[in-house]
C-alpha cells in the first residue's frame, strides 16, 4: 500500500555496494524508528541487498533507480514491495502495477504528470527536487493537479524538510542523508540509527 510508504514521511534512499552490510543496515533503520528502505539499482549489490532486507518482517523494502521492466521483475522476485523510478516509463509503471507493486515514477513537468495520471498514478516522485525548483515548484504544480501527491527526493535535508513536509500535497520525502554510504560500508549501526531517529523527530515536529 502506498500508505505504508507515506506514513513514514521519510524514505531512506540506500546505495549499498556490499549486501553483506544489509543486516546491519536493517538493524539500524529499525532501531532508528525508520523501518523503510528504497534500495537503488545503482550498484551490483542491489538485488542481494533487497533480498536480505526483505527477510525482515519489521521493515518495508522497495527498489529505487528502476530503469527497466527487467529491473522491476528482479526487484519483485527479491521481495521489493514498491518501485521507484527517476522518470516516467509506461512499461515500468504497467509491469509494477501488474505485479501488484506500488510504483512512484519521477515526474517534474505538467506533461509528465498528465501522462502518469493516464496510467492511474496519483503519487509521483519529484526528482531531482532541488534542481527543479524544490518546494516552490511543487506548490505551483499542485494548483492544477490538486489530486496529485509528490514525493520529492534529491537535495532534501533537515534544513529544508519543513518546506516540503509542511505542504499537504507532499506526504513524504526521500533522501540519503540518514543513510550515508560510508556508514553503510562500515556497518556503522549507531550512526545510521542516530541519523534516522533525528530525521523522524524532525518530521514529527512539522505540521501540515
Ligand atoms: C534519489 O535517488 O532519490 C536521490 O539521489 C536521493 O537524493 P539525495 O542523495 O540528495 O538525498
Amino acid at each position: 500500500m502506498l500508505s505504508d510508504i507515506t506514513r513514514h514521511r521519510i524514505v531512506p534512499v540506500v546505495v549499498c555496494s556490499d549486501a553483506g552490510r544489509a543486516e546491519a543496515l536493517g538493524e539500524a533503520l529499525v532501531r532508528g524508528g525508520l523501518p523503510i528502505a528504497e534500495v537503488t539499482f545503482r550498484t551490483a549489490a542491489a538485488v542481494a541487498t533487497i533480498t536480505a532486507l526483505a527477510r525482515r518482517d519489521d521493515l518495508l523494502v522497495g527498489a529505487g533507480t528502476v530503469l527497466s521492466v527487467e529491473q522491476v521483475e528482479r526487484a519483485a522476485e527479491a521481495g521489493a514491495r514498491f518501485i521507484v523510478s527517476p522518470g516516467l516509463d509506461a512499461d515500468v509503471v504497467r509491469r509494477s502495477q501488474a505485479l501488484g507493486l506500488d510504483v512512484l515514477p519521477g515526474c517534474v513537468t505538467p506533461s509528465e504528470i498528465m501522462a502518469a495520471r493516464r496510467l492511474g498514478i496519483s503519487t509521483v516522485k519529484f526528482f531531482p527536487a532541488g534542481s527543479y525548483g524544490g518546494a516552490t515548484t511543487i506548490a505551483a504544480l499542485s494548483a492544477p493537479f490538486g489530486d496529485v501527491r509528490f514525493v520529492p527526493t534529491g537535495g532534501v535535508s533537515l534544513a529544508n524538510l519543513a518546506d516540503y513536509l509542511g505542504q499537504k500535497c507532499i506526504p513524504a520525502v526521500g533522501g540519503s542523508w540518514m543513510v550515508p554510504a560510508a556508514a553503510i560500508d562500515a556497518g556503522d549501526v549507531d550512526t545510521i540509527a542516530r541519523l534516522c531517529a533525528q530525521a523522524v523527530a524532525a518530521a514529527a515536529a512539522i505540521e501540515k
